[in-house]
C-alpha cells in the first residue's frame, strides 16, 4: 500500500517514534533507498528550509530531487492536479508539494502511485513537526509529561505541533488570541491522539506558565498578507520576550519554525538569545526529511519504481 504524509496523524505513534529514530540514524544505515530514483519536488510558495532539507535528504538516500515552481506546473490552470501527479509518478519514487489549499495533496494522493508528502499547506505542516519534536527529544530525552506552549496564531505549524507533542505524551498549552484559536473540534481530536494533553486560554502568560518549550510561529502565515495590519494589532500582546519568557520554567527553551520576524512575534534578545534552539530546530528539518523518506519508501518496490 502506498503510504502518504500529508498530516502528522498519517502515522501512528508508534511509526512517529519510527521515523524519528531513522532520523537520527547513521546515514550508512539507512542504504540508499532512491539509488537511481527521483524525488518531485512543487513549490506554490517560498521556501529556504523546506527545499533546502529536502533536497540534501533525498540526496542523502541516493536520489536525484527535482525543484519544480508550483507556476510551471500551473495546478489546474496548465492541466489538473491529478494529470500532473499521474504523469510525475510515472517518473518519481516520491511526490512532495507546498500548496495554498491543502485539498491540492489531498487529490494527489488519491491518485499517486507513489508517496506523495505535504511540505506544508494552509491546513498542517507536518514535516517541521517531526523537526521539532526531534530537536526537543534532544534536549528532554522524553517528551512525556513535558509541559510545551505554543503562543500566537493556531496556524498549520501549530496544528502538526500540537498533534506530535499529545501524540508522545506531552501536554500543550496554547496561548491564542479570540478568533485566531483551535477550534473545539480541533481540540478534542488532537486531545484523543496519545498519552497527552491539549488545552488552550486566551492568556499568553498562563500558556506559558511552568513551560519546558515555548514555541510561536508568525502572525502573518504565507498567503495571508492582506491581513497584516489587523493581525498586527491582534496579536501585540502575544509576542514571546523576555518578560513572557520569565513565566515559563526556569530552563525553559524557546522554538521557531523559522522565518522569525524580530520585534513582531518574537524579541531579539529572545530569539538570539541562550535559551533559543532555533538553528537546531532548523537542520533537524533535513534529519527529519531523511528520516520520513527512508520510512515511505521502506516497503516500496524499487525494482518497480526503476522501470
Ligand atoms: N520552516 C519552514 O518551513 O521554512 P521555509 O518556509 O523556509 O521552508
Ligand atoms: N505559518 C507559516 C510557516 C512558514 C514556514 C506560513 O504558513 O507561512
Amino acid at each position: 500500500m502506498t503510504r502518504h504524509f500529508l498530516e502528522l496523524t498519517d502515522l501512528s505513534v508508534a511509526e512517529l517514534d519510527e521515523v524519528l529514530r531513522l532520523g537520527v540514524a547513521p546515514i550508512a544505515s539507512l542504504g540508499c533507498p532512491l539509488r537511481g530514483l527521483g524525488a518531485a519536488l512543487i513549490f506554490e510558495k517560498p521556501s529556504n528550509r523546506t527545499r533546502q532539507s529536502m533536497e540534501m535528504a533525498v540526496v542523502q538516500l541516493g536520489g536525484h530531487p527535482v525543484y519544480t515552481r508550483g507556476e510551471e506546473v500551473g495546478f489546474d490552470t496548465r492541466e489538473t492536479v491529478e494529470d500532473v501527479t499521474r504523469i510525475m509518478a510515472g517518473y518519481h519514487a516520491v511526490l512532495a508539494a507546498r500548496v495554498f489549499d491543502h485539498r491540492v495533496v489531498s487529490r494527489m494522493a488519491a491518485v499517486s502511485a507513489v508517496p506523495v508528502v505535504n511540505m506544508l499547506s494552509d491546513h498542517s505542516h507536518p514535516l517541521q513537526a517531526l523537526a521539532d519534536t526531534m530537536t526537543m527529544l534532544a534536549e528532554f530525552g522524553s517528551l512525556r509529561d513535558r509541559s510545551i506552549a505554543y503562543v500566537g496564531d493556531f496556524n498549520n505549524v501549530a496544528r502538526s505541533l500540537s498533534e506530535a507533542c499529545v501524540m508522545l505524551g506531552a501536554h500543550v498549552h496554547l496561548g491564542c488570541p479570540e478568533g485566531y484559536e483551535a477550534s473545539d473540534d480541533d481540540l478534542a481530536r488532537i486531545d484523543g491522539l496519545g498519552a497527552g494533553t491539549i488545552v488552550q486560554t486566551r492568556d499568553p502568560v498562563s500558556a506559558v506558565a511552568g513551560a519546558d518549550a515555548v514555541h510561536t510561529d508568525t502572525w502573518t502565515s504565507m498567503g495571508q498578507e492582506m491581513e497584516k495590519a489587523e493581525r498586527m494589532e491582534v496579536f501585540g500582546r502575544y509576542q514571546v520576550n523576555d518578560g513572557l519568557l520569565a513565566a515559563a520554567g526556569p530552563n525553559a527553551i524557546f522554538m521557531h519554525c523559522l522565518p522569525a520576524y524580530r520585534g513582531l512575534e518574537v524579541s531579539a534578545e529572545v530569539i538570539d538569545g541562550p535559551r533559543s534552539r532555533v538553528f537546531a530546530q532548523g537542520h533537524n528539518r533535513m534529519h527529519a526529511a531523511r528520516g520520513l523518506l527512508a520510512f515511505l519508501l521502506a516497503d516500496t518496490d524499487r525494482t518497480d519504481l526503476a522501470r
